[in-house]
C-alpha cells in the first residue's frame, strides 16, 4: 500500500513537473515573440530624438523630414498586407524571422545613410518588417498560449510596445549630447539580432502546422506546450475543428452578412480615429515642437523621453482595467480626456502664454493627453478589431483594419508640420480636439460592450443581425427561437 501511495505520489509529482515545464517553454516563446513588440516600439519611437540631427546632417527641410518620418508608416501599411500570405505559406515564425532581416536591412541602410533617398528607402524596409512584426507575433502568442491567457498575453505585447519607445526616446536622450544619430540608429541591431537568434529557437505554431496538414508535428509541439499527450490531442482536436468551421470566403461574407459589414465598417473607424487622435504627431515629433515652443534642445528631447514613459505606465493601468470596467467607459473616458486636454492645450498656445507656467502648462496638458489616450484610445480599438469579427470573416477584417490603421497613421505623420504651417500651432490642435470630440461620439453611439463575452457569443448576436451597440448583450430567443439582445426582450415585455 505504501509502496503503491509512493508510486502515485510520483506519477502526480512527475505529471505536475511536465505541466510546469510546458508552462515555462509557452512562455519562453511567446517571449520571443514578443521581442517583436519591442522591435516595434525601438524602431518607431527613435525617430523623435534622431530627426533634428539627421536633417541638420543630410540636409533634409522640413517637408523631407517629414517623408523621413512616414516612410516608415507606408513601409508598415504594405507590410501589414505582404504579411498576410507570408504568415499564411512560411509560417507566423518564418514571418517573424524575415521580419527580423528585414530590420537588420533597414538598420544598416538608415545608419549608414548617406544621402536622404537611402535614409527614406531604410525607413520603408523598417516599416515591411513592423508590419510583418505587427501581424504575425500577435498571432503566434495567441496560437501558442492557452486560452485563459490569452487576453493578458496579448495587451502584454502592447505594453512591450510603448516600452520598446521608451527604451529608444532614452537612448536619444543619452546620444543626443553629441547629436549622434547614427549611434542612435545603429545600436538598434543590438536587440534586432537578439530577436532574430530568439525567433530561430522558437517551434512553428500548432495551428499554422495543422491548417498546412502537419498534424503529426503540431502534436509534437502540443506536448511541449501543454506538457501531456492527451492535452495536446483535445487541443489538436480543436484547433482541427475551428480551422474548418473558418473555412469560407470572407468577400462572400461581405456581400451576405449586413451584421459583417457593420463589424468590417467599425474595425476600420476604430482604427482610423485611434490615429486621428494625434499620438504619433507627438511621439514622432515632440522634440520638434518642444523646440518650436521655446524648449532648450536638452529640455525638449527629456520631456519627449517624459511622454514615452506616461504612454507605458498609462498603458500598464488600462491592461489592469480593460476587463474589469469594460472597453466602452475607457474609450469614454479616454476620448473625453484627450479631447479637453487637447482643446485647453490649444488655449494655452493661442494666448502665448510664456515663460515657467506656460512651459508647465504645455509638459502637464501634453502628459494629461498622452495619458488620456494610452488608457482607451490606444489599447481599446486594437482588442475590439480582434473581438468582434465573425470568423470566417475575421482575416480581412482584421487585415483591412490594421491597414486602416497604418495609411491613417503615414497620412498625419505625412502632413503635420505643413498643416502646423498653415494652422498655426493652435489650429492644428483643435483640429485634434475636433477628432477626438468625433471619436467620442461615435463610441457612444456605435461601440459595443465585449467584456466577458465569448467570441461565440458576439458571433451568434451577429448572425442574428442585432443592432452594433448590442452585439455584447446576452441574447434571448423567443419561440420561434428567433434571437434578440436581451434589452429588446425586456422592451417586448
Ligand atoms: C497604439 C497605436 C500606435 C501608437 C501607440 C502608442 O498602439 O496603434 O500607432 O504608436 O499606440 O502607444
Amino acid at each position: 500500500m505504501a509502496r503503491e501511495e509512493g508510486t502515485e505520489s510520483h506519477k502526480t509529482g512527475s505529471l505536475q513537473e511536465k505541466k510546469e515545464h510546458a508552462r515555462h517553454n509557452a512562455f519562453l516563446f511567446a517571449g520571443a515573440a514578443g521581442l517583436a513588440g519591442l522591435m516595434f516600439g525601438l524602431d518607431t519611437g527613435v525617430i523623435a530624438g534622431a530627426l533634428k540631427f539627421i536633417g541638420l546632417d543630410l540636409g533634409a527641410d522640413e517637408r523631407t523630414q517629414e517623408w523621413i518620418v512616414s516612410s516608415l508608416m507606408l513601409g508598415a501599411a504594405i507590410g501589414s498586407l505582404l504579411a498576410i500570405p507570408v504568415a499564411k505559406y512560411r509560417g507566423r515564425r518564418g514571418a517573424m524571422l524575415y521580419a527580423g532581416f528585414l530590420f537588420l536591412i533597414g538598420t544598416g541602410l538608415c545608419a549608414l545613410a548617406q544621402s536622404v533617398a537611402m535614409m527614406i528607402a531604410g525607413r520603408v524596409v523598417l516599416g515591411v518588417a513592423v508590419g510583418f512584426a505587427s501581424f504575425s507575433a500577435p498571432l503566434y502568442i495567441a496560437e501558442i498560449t492557452e486560452k485563459k491567457a490569452r487576453g493578458k498575453m496579448i495587451s502584454l505585447y502592447q505594453l512591450v510596445i510603448t516600452g520598446g519607445m521608451l527604451l529608444a526616446m532614452f537612448s536619444d536622450s543619452l546620444l543626443a549630447y553629441g547629436g549622434h544619430w547614427r549611434w542612435m540608429l545603429g545600436i538598434l541591431a543590438v536587440p534586432t539580432v537578439i530577436f532574430i537568434l530568439a525567433t530561430l529557437n522558437v517551434p512553428y505554431s500548432p495551428r499554422w502546422l495543422v491548417s498546412r496538414g502537419r498534424r503529426k508535428e503540431a502534436s509534437h509541439v502540443l506536448q511541449k506546450l501543454r506538457g501531456t499527450r492527451d492535452a495536446a490531442e483535445a487541443e489538436l482536436a480543436r484547433i482541427e475543428k475551428n480551422i474548418r468551421r473558418e473555412q469560407g470566403n470572407g468577400f462572400t461574407l461581405l456581400k451576405k452578412s449586413p451584421g459583417f459589414r457593420k463589424t468590417f465598417v467599425l474595425g476600420i473607424t476604430l482604427q482610423m480615429f485611434q490615429q486621428l487622435a494625434g499620438i504619433n504627431i507627438l511621439l514622432y515629433y515632440a522634440p520638434h515642437l518642444l523646440e518650436h515652443l521655446h524648449f532648450s534642445s536638452s529640455a525638449a528631447i527629456w520631456c519627449t523621453t517624459l511622454l514615452g514613459f506616461a504612454n507605458m505606465a498609462a498603458t500598464g493601468v488600462a491592461i489592469l482595467l480593460i476587463d474589469r470596467w469594460g472597453r466602452r467607459p475607457l474609450l469614454l473616458l479616454s476620448t473625453a480626456v484627450s479631447t479637453v486636454s487637447l482643446c485647453i492645450f490649444g488655449l494655452v498656445l493661442f494666448m502665448k502664454i510664456d515663460g515657467m507656467a506656460g512651459s508647465i502648462a504645455i509638459i502637464g496638458l501634453l502628459v494629461v493627453f498622452i495619458l488620456g489616450f494610452a488608457t482607451g484610445e490606444g489599447p481599446v480599438p486594437w482588442t475590439m478589431c480582434t473581438e468582434i469579427q465573425p470568423l470566417k470573416g475575421r482575416g480581412l477584417a482584421i487585415a483591412c483594419s490594421t491597414f486602416a490603421n497604418w495609411i491613417t497613421n503615414w497620412l498625419i505623420s505625412n502632413v503635420f508640420l505643413s498643416l502646423m504651417a498653415v494652422l498655426g500651432d493652435y489650429g492644428i490642435f483643435w483640429l485634434l480636439a475636433v477628432f477626438n470630440a468625433m471619436f467620442f461620439v461615435i463610441t457612444l453611439l456605435f461601440v459595443p460592450e465585449t467584456k466577458g463575452c465569448s467570441l461565440e457569443e458576439i458571433e451568434e448576436r451577429l448572425n442574428n443581425d442585432v443592432r452594433l451597440r448590442d452585439i455584447g448583450q446576452p441574447v434571448s430567443h423567443d419561440a420561434d427561437g428567433k434571437g434578440f439582445p436581451a434589452g429588446a426582450a425586456a422592451e417586448r415585455g
